[in-house]
């Protein structure tokens, strides 16, 4: 069994994914990179181990209920143990507004978040520092949008917006019903970054982007619980 704390990465084959894996890794965590294509995965890896991280890939579609209940005896046979989950896989839909769309979206957004963790609880509830991340995003964050909708152009689009908005509403209920325990639950808006989703004209780089489901993933014992922040910065539900 390994000494130091693990962490399952969600969706961290690439983008915002894959760079809180480099920092959880750099930081000298176990780092686990879920992949829904596990060749990706693999590769990314193998890309973190030659830098030096402790870093292994598992086979995880969010969205798909075998790949999810495979975790708990995947964990407890390789490691025995899961401290960290950061629950970052997501989608989203810009152009789309209709009800396949919604479908599409809450699937990895809001039901495979849900899947993965209830399937992990367990085991994170044995860390001497459990931590639960839910990769949000400002746009769900009702109160920003409605006080200042300037600010987000034309991205507030209701799909998203409602899925990244129920993720919040997780994210408070669970940290609620873990209060007796130690493990930790917040959201983590990571700022527009350029990767895939976040397209190109974004202005913070990746490896910025990751600072904040990183923080969040390591936070002190005295940390808070059932927030939702950007880097230091506590944002309005
Ligand atoms: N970038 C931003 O500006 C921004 C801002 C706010 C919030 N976010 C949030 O940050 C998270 C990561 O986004 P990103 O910008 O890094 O996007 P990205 O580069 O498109 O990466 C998304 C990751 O999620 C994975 N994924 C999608 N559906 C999945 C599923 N069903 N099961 C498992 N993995 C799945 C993708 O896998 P494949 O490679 O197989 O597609 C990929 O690894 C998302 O939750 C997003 O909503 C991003």
């Amino acid at each position: 069994m390994k000494d130091h704390a693990v962490a399952l990465i969600t969706g961290a084959n690439k983008g915002l994914g894959f760079e809180i894996a480099r920092q959880l890794g750099r930081q000298g965590l176990c780092v686990v990179l879920g992949a829904r294509d596990l060749e990706k995965g693999d590769a990314a890896a193998s890309v973190l181990r030659s830098e030096g991280c402790d870093a292994h890939a598992v086979q995880l579609d969010v969205a798909r209920e075998q790949d999810v209940q495979a975790l708990p005896a995947f964990f407890t046979g390789k490691f025995g143990r899961l401290d960290v989950l950061v629950n970052n896989a997501g989608v989203a839909e810009w152009a789309l507004d209709d009800l396949d769309s919604f479908r599409r979206t809450f699937e990895p957004n809001l039901f495979g978040v849900v899947a993965t963790t209830y399937a992990l609880l367990q085991l994170i509830k044995e860390s001497p520092a459990g931590r639960i991340v839910n990769q949000s995003s400002q746009l769900g964050s009702l109160t920003s949008i409605t006080k200042h909708p300037e600010m987000f152009g034309g991205f507030v689009v209701p799909a998203y917006t409602a899925s990244k908005a129920a993720l919040n509403g997780f994210t408070v209920a669970l940290a609620l019903k873990l209060g007796s325990t130690r493990v930790k639950v917040n959201s983590a808006h990571p700022g527009w970054a350029r990767t895939e989703l976040g397209g190109d004209a974004a202005p913070m780089t990746a490896e910025a982007g990751a600072r904040t489901a990183v923080r969040l993933a390591t936070l002190p014992d005295d940390g808070p619980t059932g927030r939702f922040f950007h880097l230091d910065d506590e944002l309005p539900w």
